[in-house]
């Protein structure tokens, strides 16, 4: 969406701080031994308390109120009888709507202790989506946010998941402008409109090339197998740059 006045903005920033609050609170949690289908449950709890709705089973049927991916699983983890051990890498993805307004956010946790180089992937994977960020404002090319974090990534010796792209969202989960390439493209000439509402979410990997679909038909796993982090803000185009949505409070 394109937010055009306060109301709008006020409305989504509301579920942006539900989704926060969400995926914060589900982090706090993570603790070996608890199933992904707990933590899910705290989630869904969380949401329900405020009102929230969860958008991926709303919106496509998921099985889960959040999308919780372990370790070889890059996204659209189903929530269930997996257990959380001690240096697992955890992606919990949160997104949901209430009152007509949609955010989504996501980030990676480690469960102690972690091998230093998925510590600096972590790090890094965060600092990726910060620089995609730095891109966004109004009238700005949407290939910069892929350009920035392509530069990045590169100069560190890390590759981008290339199938897993950034989105409009705001009104739906997944709206205008679709694909997002959050690496450098040739083919994206669009720009960012003044309030458009849209994530950045990089998918920083060591090794990882594209994201392939399990035989669950939700769960993405990397191709060729590596570790993959990913961070997620929903944010608004301004004059002034972004503003970031998907903030606790
Ligand atoms: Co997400
Ligand atoms: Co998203």
């Amino acid at each position: 969406m394109t937010i055009t006045n306060q109301d709008e903005l006020d409305g989504l920033k509301d579920i942006g701080r539900i989704v926060a609050n969400t995926m914060q609170a589900m982090a706090k949690a993570l603790e070996p031994g608890m199933t992904t289908g707990e933590l899910d449950g705290i989630g869904r709890t969380l949401l329900d308390r405020e009102g929230a709705v969860p958008a991926p089973q709303s919106t496509y049927g998921f099985p889960g109120a959040t999308c919780i991916s372990v370790n070889e699983e890059i996204a659209h983890g189903i929530p269930g009888g997996r257990v959380i051990a001690a240096g697992d890498l955890v992606n919990i993805d949160v997104s949901a709507s209430k009152n007509g307004y949609f955010a989504d956010t996501g980030a990676t946790y480690r469960i102690a202790p972690v091998r230093p180089a998925l510590d600096r992937l972590c790090r890094d994977g965060r600092r990726a989506m910060q620089i995609g960020i730095a891109q966004v404002g109004s009238g700005r090319p949407l290939a910069g946010i892929g350009r920035a974090i392509g530069r990045f990534a590169a100069g560190r010796g890390y590759t981008l998941i290339r199938n897993l792209a950034s989105h409009g969202v705001g009104r739906s989960l997944h709206e205008y402008p679709e694909d997002i390439p959050t690496w450098p493209s040739r083919t994206e000439k669009r720009r960012i409109d003044k309030g458009l509402v849209l994530t950045v979410e990089p998918f920083l990997s060591a090794g990882g090339l594209w994201a392939t679909e399990g035989d669950d038909g939700w769960t993405l796993y990397s191709q060729p197998p590596a570790p993959v982090v990913q961070y997620e803000h929903t944010v608004v185009a301004t004059d002034r740059g972004a503003i970031v949505i998907t903030l606790p409070g």
